[in-house]
């Protein structure tokens, strides 16, 4: 465990007026990190940071920390709390202060919170080329689970033979949480919902039915199918990927070569890591950048 040579650093929740310093430390953090490894930075420009910062620290299905350090922000991390399962981040310390232990703080503040709110489970997805974050989860107690391809691009056709992909709607709901439910083993059904509400998500249907869906297709999105088909259905209906891309199971060979064939390009490899309650997922499944 690192010494910490920061005793003045505290941990509080964040509010939504904390949003920009936390959004340019969390730019400048992972363009130092991607930037050192030659890979692209997950946000374009500081302002996307502090969008999507200030969309977690304003949502009350996260719970959200900062670290200060004399009076000064040093580091934010947020937890999504809308299912049985948690999800955390994106964790970010100022680069002059990294190494420090602070991370190993936010990252503890945010587990012992769901701990104390009895999620089954806590998941996250990390860069594979960032030793620094793979050792601090895993000396934390995360298992390394999948790795993952963020993948971006544009698929030639538009249609997958036999699927139907349309907007999906609140009445859709309950039959993609029992795909959810099979799938993965819990429920997604309050971030499925407010997808929906803000216009992202989408369903497949197949033989008349819902086979698959997915919040949105990007980075910051999440699907689930019964079937590969089913997936790819729903990977060709967009004509790109939000953000850096989507996340594809590199195990998931048929889908990864599939992806592969219909021109779409690794952008960075990540690691899915998970500590609790983890079901193999029993079907074809596209993980959020948070899980
Ligand atoms: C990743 C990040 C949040 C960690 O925060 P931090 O304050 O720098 O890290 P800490 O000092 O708390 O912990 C680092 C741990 O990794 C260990 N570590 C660092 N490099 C290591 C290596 N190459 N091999 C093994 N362990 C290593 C340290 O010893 C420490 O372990 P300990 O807590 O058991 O002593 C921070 O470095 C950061 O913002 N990085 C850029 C953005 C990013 O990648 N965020 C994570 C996205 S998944």
């Amino acid at each position: 465990m690192s010494p910490n040579p920061l005793p003045q650093v505290v941990v509080r929740a964040a509010t939504p007026e904390d949003a920009p310093v936390c959004g340019q430390i969390c730019y400048d953090a992972f363009s130092a990190i991607s930037g050192a490894h030659g890979f692209p930075c997950d946000f374009p420009a500081p302002e996307a940071a502090i969008g999507v910062l200030s969309m977690m620290f304003s949502n009350p299905g996260f719970y959200c920390v900062v670290a200060e350090a004399e009076g000064r922000i040093v580091g934010s991390n947020c937890l999504d709390e809308r299912s049985a399962i948690s999800g955390v981040g994106p964790i970010t310390i100022d680069p002059g202060v990294q190494n420090l232990g602070i991370g190993r703080m936010l990252m503890q503040a945010v587990m012992d919170r769901a701990m104390g709110q009895g999620a089954a489970g806590i998941r996250l997805v990390q860069s594979a080329f960032h030793n620094r974050s793979l050792s601090l989860y895993a000396g934390l107690g995360f298992d390394v689970r999948a790795p993952l391809s963020c993948m971006q691009g544009r698929i030639p056709e538009r249609n997958v033979p036999g699927c139907t992909v349309r907007p999906a709607q609140l009445a859709d709901v309950d039959a993609c949480d029992t795909l959810s439910r099979q799938v993965h083993g819990f429920s997604r059904k309050v971030e499925l919902t407010e997808a929906i509400q803000q216009g992202t998500a989408s369903v497949v249907e197949r033989g008349g039915r819902i086979t698959g869906y997915a919040t949105v297709l990007a980075f910051f999105g999440h699907a689930t199918a019964e079937t590969n088909l089913d997936l790819e259905a729903l990977i060709a209906s967009v004509d790109s990927f939000g953000g850096p891309g989507i996340l594809v199971p590199s195990q998931n060979s048929g889908l990864f070569r599939w992806c592969l064939a219909k021109g779409l390009r690794v952008v960075q490899p990540l690691t899915l890591m998970s500590v609790g309650l983890y079901n193999e997922p029993a079907g074809a499944w596209l993980p959020s950048i948070l899980f």
